[in-house]
């Protein structure tokens, strides 16, 4: 079924007629440019056409209720600090709502229905999908759209940070609030500038390959991550690693340790990388782009140790199987790698990627094809 008739038999079944308002938005992948976003560095995402969308309906009372379709399961809250939820998909619900009161914004309780086919954990943004349709629909519903699109993807990551223990960058909401068909989005995430990079290759195409490997960011080492960088900024005198180059990290290397050290080093060539890759897809340079994308995949592997073997082996045969450009994709820790693949290579490339990842670690991997689509949106009921 799809998933909107899906959505709208349970809500019906749930909370009775008459119908609520239909919203979405979408997860992201990341052309280059990772873990420079929470160093005030530039990012390159766009959304995609893997979405979260949820029915919604105001109900006149302070409470929430809300039933998520994939996870089966039902919660409900008050709108006030301490009535927060205890399973951890219904707190970004909450955190949105809250942050949304914080801001003098508001928010009266409603009834929601949602489901999605964003890949959990591959890395693609699923949470920042989920934040962003709440966030962009709340706003609609009871704040007759005032609050500004910039404001909705900082709710969207104050929420990551304050109710679900990620201390991400902006770049996830970002490019879920903001996405737009067919082009890419670089992002200063500084003074959060931006401009849409038309994105279709005459004979290049994206795709995902997910090793099925989950990652979980709370309490994993992207928290630690963020330390080091903030570490060695602070050692340096600078606020971040924006502006920093490699002499000036070279020279203060014997003082800091030489894990912060390889850190610091991988953000500050990945910030360059990304106005690299920039230019040369202006210049329709292909195999420039697919370069970069391999350097990414070996500093946030050797440098920034947030791969892992699964991970590695894909980027690996990306390369012998003669693809473009490949690395991993996201926070990290598992997921998918993300690959910059020609058209004539695109099917033997999955074949032989699928078999041999099944043939090494006994499943086979999950592998999509990406089409850069719109972010935060109202759908037609
Ligand atoms: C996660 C975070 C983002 C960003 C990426 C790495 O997706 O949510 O803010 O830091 O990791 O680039």
């Amino acid at each position: 079924m799809e998933m909107k008739e899906h959505i709208r038999n349970k809500f019906a079944e749930r909370f009775g007629a008459p119908e609520g308002e239909f919203f979405a938005s979408a997860g992201r992948i990341n052309l280059i440019g990772e873990h420079t976003d929470y160093n005030e560095g530039f990012v390159f995402p766009g959304a995609i056409d893997k979405v979260i969308m949820a029915e919604i309906r105001p109900n006149g009372t302070d409470k929430v209720r809300v039933f998520s379709i994939d996870i089966d399961d039902y919660a409900e809250f008050g709108l006030r600090e301490e009535d927060a939820p205890s399973q951890s998909w219904a707190r970004y619900i909450f955190g949105i709502c809250r942050e949304i009161i914080k801001r003098g914004g508001k928010v009266q309780g409603f009834d929601a229905v949602f489901a999605g086919n964003v890949p959990l954990g591959a890395g693609l943004s699923s949470s920042a999908a989920l934040e962003s349709c709440f966030a962009f629909a709340l706003n609609e519903l009871f704040n007759d759209g005032k609050i500004d699109k910039f404001e909705l993807a900082k709710i969207g990551q104050s929420t990551e940070h304050n109710y679900c223990g990620v201390n991400c960058g902006i770049m996830d909401q970002f490019a879920s609030v903001f996405g737009k068909k067919g082009h890419l989005i670089r992002l200063d995430c500084r003074d959060l500038s931006y401009e849409y990079f038309p994105f279709a290759p005459e004979n290049h195409t994206l795709v995902l390959v997910d090793s099925r490997v989950k990652h979980e960011l709370k309490d994993s080492p992207y928290n630690k991550r963020r330390e080091s960088c903030e570490r060695v900024a602070k050692s340096l005198g600078v606020p971040s690693l924006r502006d920093v180059s490699l002499a000036e990290l070279n020279a203060v290397k014997v003082t800091i340790s030489d894990e912060d050290y390889r850190r610091a080093k991988y953000v500050i060539e990945e910030r360059d990388r990304v106005l690299a890759v920039c230019a040369a897809l202006e210049r329709g340079d292909y195999d420039e782009v697919g370069r970069m994308m391999y350097a990414t995949h070996e500093g946030l592997s050797k440098d920034y140790e947030v791969s892992c073997e699964e991970l590695d082996f894909l980027a690996d045969l990306a390369k012998e199987i003669g693809v473009t450009g490949a690395r991993i994709m996201g926070g990290g820790f598992g997921g998918c790698t993300i690959n910059l693949v020609r058209k004539d290579l695109h099917d033997k490339f999955i074949a032989e990627a699928t078999k041999r990842f099944a043939e090494k670690y006994g499943h086979e991997p999950k592998v999509y094809d990406v089409i850069i689509s719109d972010g935060a949106r109202r759908l037609e009921a």
